[in-house]
């Protein structure tokens, strides 16, 4: 067997592009991930998305996107049937500014319904693109919305009950950027694919055909179904050549369930300057940053050394209880790490500005304003090793046809989710942006002081959100909160709101 490292070293000592990357079985694969055997690429230069702004027409920026069916070479010489959007997999990284009428064409080509939904922006109902607005194979779904959000980073993927994991897992996700006049004023990197890039970090499995594998057996919908290899931009891993002194990577765990702890391989400190739903009051130094399913974070890095350095990932233990070390994190491959991204300094390097010590400004949340606390209790029920396990949240699964729970536009409310499951869950509410008012008592660390749309709740954890709702209502049509594990979601972790006038 060789070793993927042994590859790696003479890539970086030799900077050979000729390098090839191994990607091996591993014991894991002999339990609930399905093993590629020993698939090889060469180290490529990292994929960026495409950047499209698409066209003013009439005052309203349009974007006609082409849900489709593709096939992808992730490896050399192997085949992979993947779907996107406009390409054959993910998306373009959609471009829109904050004030903006904005109206997406989304037609449906992959040959089966499925929706496309706009994580992390406040959006009417009927825009929303989760599980109540279906495009049929075939059909044009064309929703209009103005962009209400603080520049950041959203995305868009698959929300069709109860396929949204197998969809999304097959490629139909992609980046959203939104900028305001605020953040314009900031000297940060923002030249997309040069010193802003957008990093989509996915693991997959592969059969010895080249197909994704997407497991469906228990093990796989309780744990979530994870892969052995990660793709970045649909790449595995891949190389980074920085022609600037400091980088903007602006992460997006775009996995179905793993969760990741990302770093550098030298243990350098990077500046987190942004979470889910824009930029952080402050950029803070840290060396390590946990990202669940569907969480994002921007940071920026200095390269001004010179030397090569890998971002990584960490083992992260996802299995409570047990413990990342037990029987279920064995299972769930919670200590497999991946390589991301090869950063190689060019020689001739642009400097870049400090990062500025006062970035944005938010309200201070203000939990006197609530008007009243929601209790969410996430579980996991039944024998699940035996087949029969459920998910739900406040003792009930996912009901397309029964609204959860009723609040009132202009109101604000304290949601607090409590989890009596052995596993943490990635809790993703629609239409808002939160703020995390407390874990178990104590308050948020830096990374969590800014604006979310998704949680991580850990077991025997209770947070507590502050959220407002505004401008938009719709008394039939409800907006989703659930757990971001896709397949939770789909096997019912999931719950429906309203909000009424
Ligand atoms: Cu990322 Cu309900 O979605
Ligand atoms: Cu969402
Ligand atoms: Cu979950």
């Amino acid at each position: 067997m060789i070793s993927r490292r042994a590859a790696l070293g003479g890539l970086l000592a030799g900077g050979a592009s000729l390098a090839t990357v191994g990607v091996l079985t591993n014991r894991y694969t002999q339990r609930w991930i399905f093993g590629a055997p020993a698939f090889a690429t060469e180290a490529k230069s990292l994929t960026i998305p495409k950047l499209m702004t698409g066209e003013v027409r009439s005052g309203v920026r349009t974007f006609d996107l082409d849900m489709q069916k593709g096939v992808s070479r992730f490896f050399d010489g192997i085949e992979t049937p993947t779907l996107g959007i406009n390409g054959a997999y993910l998306g373009p990284t959609l471009k829109m500014r904050s004030g903006e009428s904005v109206q997406m064409n989304v037609t449906n080509n992959i040959g089966e319904a499925s929706t496309l939904h706009w994580h992390g922006l406040h959006l009417p109902a009927r825009a929303d693109g989760g599980p109540h607005q279906v495009i049929a194979e075939g059909d044009t779904w064309s929703p209009k919305f103005s962009v209400k959000q603080r520049a950041s980073m959203f995305w868009y993927h698959s929300h069709m009950v109860p396929r949204t994991g197998p969809q999304v897992y097959q490629g139909l996700a992609g980046m959203i950027y939104v900028d305001d006049e605020e953040t314009s004023r900031l000297d940060l990197p923002s030249d997309y694919g040069v010193d802003d890039i957008p990093l989509v970090l996915q693991d997959r499995a592969f059969n010895r055909d080249g197909s994704f594998y997407y497991g469906t057996s228990m093990p796989n919908v309780m744990m979530g179904m994870r892969g052995n290899v990660l793709l970045v931009n649909g790449m595995v891993q891949p190389y980074f050549t920085a022609s600037t002194n400091k980088i903007r990577l602006r992460l997006l765990n775009g996995s179905n369930a793993r969760f990741y702890t990302i770093g550098f391989d030298d243990g350098r400190t990077f500046q987190q300057i942004g979470s889910d739903g824009g930029l952080l009051e402050r950029p803070f130094e840290t060396t390590q940053i946990t990202l669940a399913p569907a969480e994002r974070a921007q940071i920026i890095v200095d390269v001004s050394d010179g030397q090569p350095v890998r971002l990584r990932t960490f083992a992260t233990p996802n299995s409570g209880m047990m413990g990342g070390g037990g029987m279920m994190g064995q299972m769930m491959g919670d200590d497999l790490t991946f390589e991301v991204l090869d950063i190689r300094p060019d020689a001739q390097r642009a400097k870049s500005a400090r990062v500025p010590d006062r970035l944005i400004t938010l309200a201070r949340p203000a939990p006197s304003q609530a008007v009243r606390t929601r209790r969410f209790i996430m579980q996991m029920g039944g024998m699940m090793m035996m087949g029969g396990g459920s998910f739900t949240i406040n003792g009930k699964s996912m009901d397309m046809n029964r609204i959860d729970e009723t609040v009132r536009v202009n109101t604000t409310e304290i949601w607090q989710i409590e989890n009596t499951s052995m596993m943490a869950h990635p809790l993703h509410i629609h239409d808002v942006q939160f703020r995390i008012l407390d874990r178990n008592g104590v308050a948020p660390p830096p990374g969590e002081t800014g604006l979310k749309d998704t949680v991580v709740v850990a077991p025997n954890e209770r947070v507590r959100l502050l959220l407002s709702f505004s401008d938009y209502t719709d008394p039939d049509r409800p907006y989703m909160y659930h757990c971001h594990i896709l397949e939770h979601e789909d096997a019912g972790m999931m719950g429906q709101f309203v909000v009424k006038s």
